[in-house]
């Protein structure tokens, strides 16, 4: 039958994804799917444990992305919206911070090891982060009626982020690009599918735009300004015109840009451990930051072939590339 065909591909989809000799942190480990969405299976755990234990508020903001979509980014600038009035530009956090230890993930670190209740101890409003699907997210995110950002990139850049990721963070340069991005296509990769992991996001934008705001990196770069002021509305940290006019969301846009942060010592040296018993360095956050970056490593059929996959699968939603 139909999903029994569905579950043999699946297993042939698992076979095909590098082993430990030939592939990088992320595909050392098969992944396995769950919910729709492929895993490594160190992460389960630690999703139920979200499921089950997270204890959401109204007043939450969850900043989710699908990985390497700007998340780093987005931590920064939801982070310096929303505490501006707290901190001059000349200490502000974000200059000895790391901003991925500005908003802590759900479903990181692993939760059995460092349990959720830290995030109860965050007074409120609070900022946080998840890769987690729309689907694999608590009911109870909705319910309370938490706000979601999600950030979205353009996916051949995607995949090419990806890549150069995953060959950072192992030892040894194993992940092979022609079959990284075999499998990409296929869907096979951490948290992917891709366009499954955007269209939930998107559509529950459509439903409720006043609860999930949906954002393009592309569109983020092309107009940092425009964006970051309706990023602030929707955090509900509107900048006033005195604001406008004295230049405080040009601050913020040139305090979380690219090249500001790969400036500071904290995101170019030393090396944390965040997702638990994986230490790496604080600049794999950073790499080049620029749009279209994948003409410099996919060939056209390449990216000819991406662009249909996903054309295909967006097909009718309204979100387009
Ligand atoms: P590239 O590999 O294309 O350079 P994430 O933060 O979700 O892991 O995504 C990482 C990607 O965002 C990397 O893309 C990284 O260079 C880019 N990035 C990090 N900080 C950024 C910033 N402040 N502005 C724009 N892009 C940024």
């Amino acid at each position: 039958d139909e999903d029994g065909k569905a579950s043999s591909r699946e297993e042939e989809e698992v076979k095909k994804v590098p082993t430990q000799e030939e592939g990088g942190l992320f595909s050392s480990i098969p992944l396995v799917q769950h919910g729709n969405f492929w895993i490594s299976p160190h992460l389960l755990k630690s999703i139920q444990l979200v499921q089950e234990e997270f204890v959401p508020r109204a007043t939450d903001v969850i900043l989710a992305t699908f990985p390497k979509c700007g998340n780093t980014w987005l931590k920064a600038l939801a982070f310096a919206i929303t505490n501006r009035s707290r901190h001059m530009l000349a200490d502000h956090p974000l200059l000895t911070h790391h901003p991925q230890d500005t908003v802590p993930f759900l479903e990181l670190p692993n939760r059995q090891i460092q349990p959720l209740s830290e995030l109860e101890a965050i007074p409120s409003p609070r900022l946080l982060a998840t890769h987690l699907p729309f689907s694999l997210l608590p009911a109870s995110v909705t319910a309370v009626g938490s706000r979601v950002v999600y950030m979205c990139r353009e996916p051949k850049d995607v995949f090419v982020s990806k890549w150069h990721f995953e060959n950072r963070v192992t030892e040894k340069l194993v992940v092979e690009l022609g079959l990284s991005f075999h499998l990409f296509c296929e869907g096979v990769s951490v948290w992917g599918p891709i366009w499954n992991h955007y269209l939930e996001y998107w559509n529950e934008s459509k439903a409720r735009p006043d609860k999930v705001l949906f954002l393009k990196y592309e569109e983020m770069m092309s107009d940092p300004v425009k964006e970051v002021k309706r990023l602030a509305e929707f955090l509900g940290a509107p900048f006033t015109d005195t604001e406008e006019r004295s230049g405080v969301v040009d601050e913020v846009v040139k305090l979380c840009s690219f090249e500001h942060l790969t400036s500071l010592e904290v995101n170019s040296t030393g090396v944390s451990d965040r997702i638990g018993g994986f230490p790496m360095e604080n600049s794999t956050y950073f790499r080049r930051g620029k749009v279209g970056d994948w003409e410099n490593h996919l060939s056209a059929e390449m990216a000819q072939q991406l662009d249909s996959i996903v054309e295909e699968k967006l097909k009718g939603s309204g979100l387009t590339f």
